[in-house]
């Protein structure tokens, strides 16, 4: 059903998409290689733009007998595709092109067709310190006398793009960083800008580049579990410099499905006692995440979806004593091509036991380039948006994320066909277009 008076934006307050929308993504890997070549490709229509409800995703509009379902991209004034362009830092040397092959996830024909455009785009030296990320060793990193000059360069880089685009996003595709708590420094925003001189250790390079887009009025979004902006001081950036921030880490492949089956499970009150997932993966990622420090910010980014969906304080005979486990495993035969195990044991009428079994042969980046494209169309559309802006933290975006951010006291919605909702209505909601409840009482009156 509709709600009659819930359309209260006015779609004309949103500004138009027009001109080049510059994309910056730190980690210049397997995610943003396959991004960038994919959108290269689908522009020159030499394939389509699968996975992304920006592009190929509709939205019910009014009454279903009306009939309207447009295109997301013909509804929304999001950012085309002609209109992107990228760059970004990594810490290897070499082009795109070079990324791409070593990252292995394309066809070797697929990017020779491309070759020249990957080939035009070079990563920027990065702002980079193993300490947070041990598995890998820099060849072009930045120096500087403290963090906060660094950060500074950060912001002439982004100056220096600012000159050839209209408008800015930044995405962080790069490696998972080691597990840190929120501590003093991420408190308040000066705080934290008394961090970067002082150098302080709670400070990563993540959170600098961070810092440094929210700080020149630019969205940011983390496709990593890093704690990055899920601080109480980048939140204030934020809001005060009207720059969109959203969640953390890229829902791809076994936590997508685990948020699919665990509310379908809740859904018939079936009980869970154990859910063991794991993994193996042979990618850089992989190799990284072999780190027990970053495994540790992988762990918990995927242990957490559980506890919200099933609420085992609500349903104490259903889930309190579930057992879950995450393992991922480096075994690099597989390269991006990862494989995840899930042994699901379930029990029902009388408390009969069940077991499920799902193998799930993915592709890593295959799943996660298409998120990262939507959200970078979606962040912008949010930063043109006047009701959106200014709310720091987008909680309608939580559709992308393992880990979504939300305001302090409000628990993340997990259900990925709930988050769903929530973005399709947010983008009724701006558009001035009538909320959809499903309630569906006005097809049987007179
Ligand atoms: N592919 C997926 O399905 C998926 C899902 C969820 C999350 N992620 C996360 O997305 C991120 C990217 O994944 P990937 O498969 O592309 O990994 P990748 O290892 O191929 O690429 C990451 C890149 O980041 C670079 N890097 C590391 N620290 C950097 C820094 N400080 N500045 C600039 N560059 C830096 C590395 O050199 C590397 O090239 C990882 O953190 C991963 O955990 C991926």
């Amino acid at each position: 059903m509709s709600t009659p008076g819930a359309a209260t934006q006015d779609a004309a307050s949103i500004k138009p998409a027009t001109g080049k929308l510059g994309i910056m993504i730190p980690g210049m890997g397997a995610v943003a290689t396959t991004l960038i070549a994919g959108v290269e490709a689908v522009r020159r229509g030499l394939a389509k733009p699968i996975g992304s409800t920006t592009q190929m995703g509709t939205i019910r509009l009014g009454k279903r007998t009306d009939g309207r379902s447009p295109l997301i991209k013909d509804f929304a004034p999001i950012a085309q595709l002609d209109d992107l362009v990228f760059t970004g830092w990594d810490i290897f040397g070499g082009n795109l092109y070079d990324a791409a092959k070593t990252a292995q996830v394309l066809d070797r024909d697929q990017l020779e067709s491309i070759r020249p455009y990957l080939e035009s785009i070079e990563p920027i030296p990065a702002v980079f310190d193993q300490h947070y990320v041990k598995r890998l060793t820099a060849k072009k990193a930045k120096t500087g006398k403290n963090k906060c000059d660094l950060a500074n360069q950060i912001r002439n880089d982004i100056a220096e793009f600012k000159t050839k685009t209209d408008r800015q996003v930044m995405i962080w595709c790069g490696s998972t960083e080691i597990f840190l708590e929120q501590a003093a420094v991420h408190q308040t925003l000066e705080a934290f800008e008394k961090g970067l001189v002082d150098d302080d250790p709670g400070i990563t390079p993540s959170m600098m580049y961070a810092w440094a887009a929210l700080k020149e009025g630019i969205p940011f979004a983390n496709g990593a579990p890093n704690l990055t902006v899920d601080v109480p001081a980048l939140v204030e950036l934020s809001k005060k410099m009207n720059a969109p921030i959203c969640g953390k880490d890229f829902k791809t492949g076994q936590t997508f499905i685990k948020t699919v089956l665990a509310p379908a499970f809740k859904t018939r009150l079936l009980g869970i006692s154990g859910w063991y997932s794991t993994n193996i993966l042979g990618n850089r990622d992989g190799e990284v995440l072999d780190d027990p420090e970053s495994f540790k910010t992988k762990e918990e980014s995927k242990l957490g979806v559980l506890d919200y969906i099933l609420q085992p304080e609500l349903h104490p005979d259903l889930y309190k004593d579930i057992y879950h486990k995450v393992r991922i495993n480096y075994y690099p035969p597989r390269g991006d091509n990862k494989e995840g195990w899930d042994n699901i044991d379930i029990f029902g009428w009388l408390g009969y036991p069940m077991q499920l079994k799902v193998d799930f042969l993915c592709r890593d980046s295959i799943l996660a380039a298409p998120l990262a494209l939507d959200l970078c169309l979606f962040l912008d559309l949010a930063s043109r948006t006047p009701s959106l802006r200014g709310l720091g933290i987008q909680e309608w975006l939580s559709f992308y994320f393992k880990a979504p951010q939300t305001a302090p006291g409000v628990y993340p919605e997990h259900d990925l066909f709930i988050q769903q909702m929530k973005l399709k209505n947010t983008l009724r909601h701006i558009m001035g277009e009538d909320l959809i409840t499903h309630l569906g009482l006005e097809y049987y009156g007179e």
